[in-house]
Formats: C-alpha cells, structure tokens, sequence
C-alpha cells in the first residue's frame, strides 16, 4: 500500500486554490494603471485620494467595492460618456477612455476598485 503525505485530491484542491490566489493578485498592476491614468490625463480631474473636479478614486472605490455589479458600471462609465455632474454645477459628458487593449482598461477598473 502507498502512502501519500497529502491525498491526491487534497493536493489538487491546494493545489488549485494556490494557482487561483496568486492569478487573482496578479490580475492587478496597479503601475501599469497608473501610468494609463496618466497617459489619459485621468488625474486631471480627478487624485486618487484627493477630490478635484472629479472625486477621490478612493471614494469611488469606497461606492462600488460592495456592489457585484461595480466593475461592469465603471467599465460602462468608461465607455459611454456617461453625464457627469462638476462640482460648479454643470455637466458634461465623461471623457470615454479608449485602448486598442481592453485589458489596460480592465487593469485600471480594477486597480480604482481596489484602492
Ligand atoms: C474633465 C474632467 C474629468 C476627466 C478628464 C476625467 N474625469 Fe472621471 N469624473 C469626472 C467627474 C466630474 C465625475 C463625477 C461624475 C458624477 O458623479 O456625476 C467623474 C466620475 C468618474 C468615475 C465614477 C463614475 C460613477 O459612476 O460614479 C470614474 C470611475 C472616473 N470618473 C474615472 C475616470 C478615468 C479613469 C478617467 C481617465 C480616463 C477620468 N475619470 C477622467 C471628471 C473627469
């Protein structure tokens, strides 16, 4: 008879669980976001922890962590031009982020997400 120090199948599932923590906290280059914010001149409007025109990206982290949905309703935000409300009081559409790759879009969605 064989004697495993782990089963089989436990393996497997550490195994797998291993492999699915470190792909998700790769899934976020919050460099490569930054840079893209930049190269886009997000921070005009908008500091990460500061409001400007646009508010604190950790505010808006803090309004859509919690929604399931918060993701999908930033990328949309992104893509839409969506009205946004000024502090003065007008409104003008959002700018619309454009990338020939929709992961560095993805990337920065997700790193606003986790601030
Ligand atoms: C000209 C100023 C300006 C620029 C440039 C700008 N934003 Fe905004 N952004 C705003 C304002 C104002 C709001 C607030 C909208 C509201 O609450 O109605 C906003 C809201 C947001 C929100 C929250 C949306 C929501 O539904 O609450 C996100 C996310 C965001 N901006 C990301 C970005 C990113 C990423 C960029 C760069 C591609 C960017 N913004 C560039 C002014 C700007």
């Amino acid at each position: 008879m064989r004697h495993y120090f782990l089963n089989p199948k436990t393996f497997i599932v550490i195994a797998l669980t291993v492999f699915c923590v470190s792909a998700n906290a790769e899934a976020v280059d919050p460099d490569a976001a930054k840079a893209f914010a930049k190269q886009n001149n997000c921070f005009r409007c908008h500091g990460v922890d500061k409001d400007k025109d646009g508010p604190a990206w950790t505010k808006i982290a803090a309004k859509f962590k919690a929604d399931p949905k918060g993701e999908e309703k930033l990328l949309h935000h992104l893509s839409s031009g969506e009205t946004a409300k000024f502090p003065d009081g007008h409104e003008e559409a959002h700018m619309i982020l454009k990338s020939d790759d929709p992961k560095e879009i993805q990337n920065l969605v997700d790193w606003i997400l986790s601030l």
